[in-house]
């Protein structure tokens, strides 16, 4: 756990944004998860994939396997296997969950919200008030997890 926690506050933070984009406290959350493109661009499943896999960025993989990522190194368990997610959850409700993963599990979920100014209990303190993930990277990951199906 201690590796996974310390991995998760190495992550990349931005505050970029640019003028197209939704600010995180702007994403609005309905019951069907957050139905608009938070940029308004398009996802690109291949950006995606290297953002789900990169340590310093979605660093997914340090709690999530999944057989189209067998051969990367570190894969961990604490997550569920993401193969065939897309089955699973609609886009609305991926784009939910990568943006601010409290929304849609618990207060107590470990995944950290990429896309939101509450990252999480184990992101620590000198990323307060940034996010992980811009905007466009939360929408390319949610395209390759797009792609995960049964
Ligand atoms: C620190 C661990 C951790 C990290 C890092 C993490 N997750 Fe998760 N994720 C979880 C856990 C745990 C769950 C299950 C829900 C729960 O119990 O909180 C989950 C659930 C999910 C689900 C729903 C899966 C299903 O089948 O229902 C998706 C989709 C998901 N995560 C995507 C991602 C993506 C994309 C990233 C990287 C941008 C990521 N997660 C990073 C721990 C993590």
């Amino acid at each position: 756990m201690r590796f996974i926690l310390g991995a998760v506050a190495a992550f990349a933070m931005s505050t970029a944004a640019l003028a197209s984009e939704l600010a995180p406290d702007a994403v609005a959350f309905t019951d069907d998860g957050v139905t608009s493109s938070l940029t308004g661009v398009a996802g690109d499943p291949a950006a995606g994939a290297e953002t789900f896999k990169s340590r310093k960025l979605g660093n997914c993989l340090a709690c999530h396997a999944n057989a189209d990522m067998s051969g990367e190194l570190f894969h961990g368990d604490v997550g569920p296997s993401l193969d065939g997610v897309a089955s699973r959850w609609d886009e609305a409700q991926l784009r939910a969950i990568v943006t601010n993963s409290k929304q849609i599990f618990t207060d107590e979920t470990v995944m950290p919200g990429f896309y939101s100014l509450e990252v999480g209990q184990y992101v620590s303190e000198p990323f307060a008030g940034k996010t992980i993930l811009t905007a466009q990277q939360v929408e390319d990951v949610v395209a390759y997890l797009g792609t995960l199906k049964e």
